[in-house]
């Protein structure tokens, strides 16, 4: 299992060190684990004047799998756009073809009072969301600024290809067919041409799978749905843009954005597994960080990548045990839990590890 480590800016590296330690807890385990670390985002600025450098991408390249940590921070905010770490990011995912992006949103019973909303809406969630990667507005040509009739005007461009929302659609039903065989697809038909496409090539995928029961949802409406009744949904399927803002509503529902992993796949299940959240420069360096949502991260990368269930199932079963002994990082404590820090909650699960 070739590894590329990418731990990025702000709380990065704090918890790509747990993650590293739960990995190399399962090599002596005796897992045959390689792993390289490069820099990338603000990091990749700073040692080599880009967010993607060279010998990043190829690293990256060369590895099975990819951890990513964070990228981010408000001392790069003024860079021109090319060199933003965000474009570290968006790069390795148009290079590598990672254009199927899995965001579970789970609400774990031991956090079930962490979410905003009230905890019969949220008992028991578990939505899977698919989002698109590498298409739609994100990556369209033409886009830029012009000057129009003497004033500033910027315009971006909204496109798929059939191709490419096939080839989504059918991990969506693959997705579905592997949990409750249900896809949702969010699209905005009623308004734009793209979506108008992306529904119709979604019912011809649909034919392949006639077990999956298929729902169709405009995204205002997704929005809504989601905070008022979210566990009528299973798999959700959707472009990137429309994608990026659900799955963050949908992590909310939770309530620990700390916790949530996500899986980036190329058609033949190479991927990039990041941690949901983002490089949080306001508590860099505190040690206060979780890392449990990159710990997960790895968890799906066994699953995904390597085709490993039973380790994956090894690692988030040593999370629930570590969350069942009540020990908590700053942003999941409640009254009567523990208090640890990022440290020493990679110590409870390389500990918990060890028992299972
Ligand atoms: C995400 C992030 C990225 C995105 C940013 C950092 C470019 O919001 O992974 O959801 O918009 O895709
Ligand atoms: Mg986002």
């Amino acid at each position: 299992m070739k590894i590329a480590l990418l731990a990025g800016d702000g709380i990065g590296s704090e918890i790509m060190a747990q993650a590293i330690k739960v990995l190399e807890a399962l090599r002596s385990d005796g897992l045959r684990i390689e792993t390289e670390a490069a820099a990338v985002g603000g990091a990749g600025y700073d040692a080599a004047r880009d967010p993607l450098p060279e010998g990043t991408l190829s690293i990256a390249r060369a590895a099975d799998a990819i951890l990513f940590g964070a990228v981010g921070g408000p001392q790069y905010d003024t860079l021109p756009r090319a060199m933003r770490p965000e474009q570290g990011l968006l790069r390795l995912r148009k290079e590598l073809s990672l254009f199927a992006n899995l965001r579970p949103a789970v609400l774990y019973p031991e956090l079930a009072s962490a979410s905003s909303l009230k905890p019969e809406i949220v008992a028991g969630l578990d939505i899977m969301i698919l989002r698109e990667l590498t298409g739609d507005i994100y990556f369209g040509q033409p886009r830029g600024r012009r000057e129009t009739e003497g004033e500033r005007e910027g315009f971006d461009t909204m496109k798929y290809r059939e191709s490419e929302i096939r080839r989504i659609a059918r991990v969506g039903f693959d997705t579905a067919m592997k949990r409750g065989r249900r896809l949702c697809s969010v699209d905005k038909a009623n308004v734009l041409d793209t979506s108008i496409l992306w529904r119709e090539v979604v019912n011809e995928v649909a034919r392949d799978f006639p077990q999956v029961e298929l729902s169709h949802m405009y995204v205002d409406n997704a929005a809504m749905q989601l905070v008022r009744a979210p566990r009528q949904f299973d798999v959700i399927v959707t472009g990137n843009m429309f994608g990026d803002i659900l799955s963050d509503e949908a992590s909310m529902l939770t309530g620990s954005i700390g916790m949530l992993p996500s899986a980036s796949l190329d058609a033949a299940n190479k991927g990039m597994y990041e941690p949901i959240h983002g490089s949080a420069p306001d508590i860099a360096g505190k040690g206060v960080a979780n890392p449990l949502a990159t710990i997960l991260s790895a968890a799906m990368m066994m699953r995904h990548t390597f085709d490993r269930a039973d380790v994956a199932d090894r690692i988030e079963g040593a999370v629930r045990q570590v969350l069942g002994q009540g020990l908590r990082t700053s942003d999941i404590w409640q009254d009567g839990m523990r208090r640890i820090g990022t440290v020493e909650m990679g110590d409870a699960v390389v500990s918990a590890l060890a028992h299972r």
